[in-house]
């Protein structure tokens, strides 16, 4: 599936007769949703559950089962809830679509995710241009429930804050892109799907650990920041993470010297092959040499 924009749920059918708040919310209207919108979504379901068996990491898989997200109908947001508030704090909250990016970061450096409400038609079952409730809540809420993984979202929503007044949040984003929505994980038994963008995706599922096409690169935050993505495609390059602590210690450091420096740098395009993975430039000016990662309280939470 493909989204036009990397934050919050994309105009669907609203669900909803009210007027969103003033935080863009809305009452999901569980109730309102028929058969066939209960049919797709198992459809949708029973197929993934085949596909990400042997290819989804281990903490999505057990966020998924310890969610109770099931096969059998869209999920009640007020149920889901009760589950991920009491085990990582985190909350769902309904919008009724796109919604600014001050306030997507709004909410999740608060600890609630916003998800669409409306579900694909039949006929879109294999492509969909905007994020619907089965990626939204399918896709990125079962990482919610892995504590480390939640810290990094919120912390991430804090430096959306921070990069809109620093006018970075291009970077900010390409980091969101390559690792919450198509981020893949090194693990034991081999590469591992952690990106909600490839998580709520059939073919790019397995497209990403199969196909001999894309690059498949270390994660380095740097590069990560310089490299567009495709929006309208499957990604030419995956990063791979060693585990979510990775992210949590890359995204410790305050980044504002780092988008100092990569406004001397040009972007990379999304498959390049050859460009080294950062500059030496780049990385002295960010500090890296001397000190890659700030030290702080193994509980310390990232900063971005
Ligand atoms: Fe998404």
């Amino acid at each position: 599936m493909r989204q036009n924009a990397a934050y919050g749920g994309a105009a669907g059918p609203a669900r909803s007769a009210a007027s969103p708040r003033a935080d863009f919310t809305i009452e999901q209207d569980w109730a309102a949703y028929t058969d066939e919108e209960h049919d797709i979504w198992r459809t949708l379901f029973h197929r993934q559950d085949r596909v990400l068996r042997d290819r989804a990491c281990g903490e999505f898989l057990d966020g998924l089962r310890g969610l109770g997200v099931a096969a059998d109908g869209i999920p009640d947001f007020r149920r889901l809830n009760d589950v991920l508030s009491r085990t990582t704090g985190w909350r769902i909250v309904a919008v009724p679509g796109l919604v600014p990016d001050a306030v997507f970061f709004e909410h999740l450096a608060n600890r609630r995710f916003p998800s669409t409400c409306f579900i694909r038609s039949r006929a879109q079952l294999d492509y969909l241009e905007e994020p619907d409730i089965f990626h939204d809540i399918y896709g990125h809420v079962p990482l919610l429930m892995n504590p480390v993984f939640a810290d990094y979202m919120q912390a991430y929503g804090e430096g959306g804050l921070k990069a809109l007044r620093l006018d970075a949040l291009h970077y900010l984003a390409r980091l969101y892109w390559y690792t919450v929505e198509f981020g893949l994980v090194r693990t034991r038994e081999g590469l591992r799907i952690y990106g909600s963008g490839i998580a709520s995706s059939k073919g790019e599922s397995v497209y990403c650990l199969e196909d001999s096409r894309p690059n498949r690169i270390g994660f380095d935050l740097l590069r990560v920041m310089r490299t567009r993505y495709r929006i309208d495609a499957y990604q030419e390059t995956y990063f791979v993470i060693e585990g979510f602590e990775q992210l949590f210690t890359a995204t410790r450091p305050d980044f504002s010297p780092y988008y100092s420096a990569l406004r001397q740098e040009a972007d990379l395009p999304p498959g390049g092959r050859s460009c080294r993975a950062t500059s030496s430039s780049i990385a002295a000016a960010a500090g890296r040499r001397r000190s890659p990662i700030k030290k702080g309280r193994a509980d310390a939470r990232p900063r971005v």
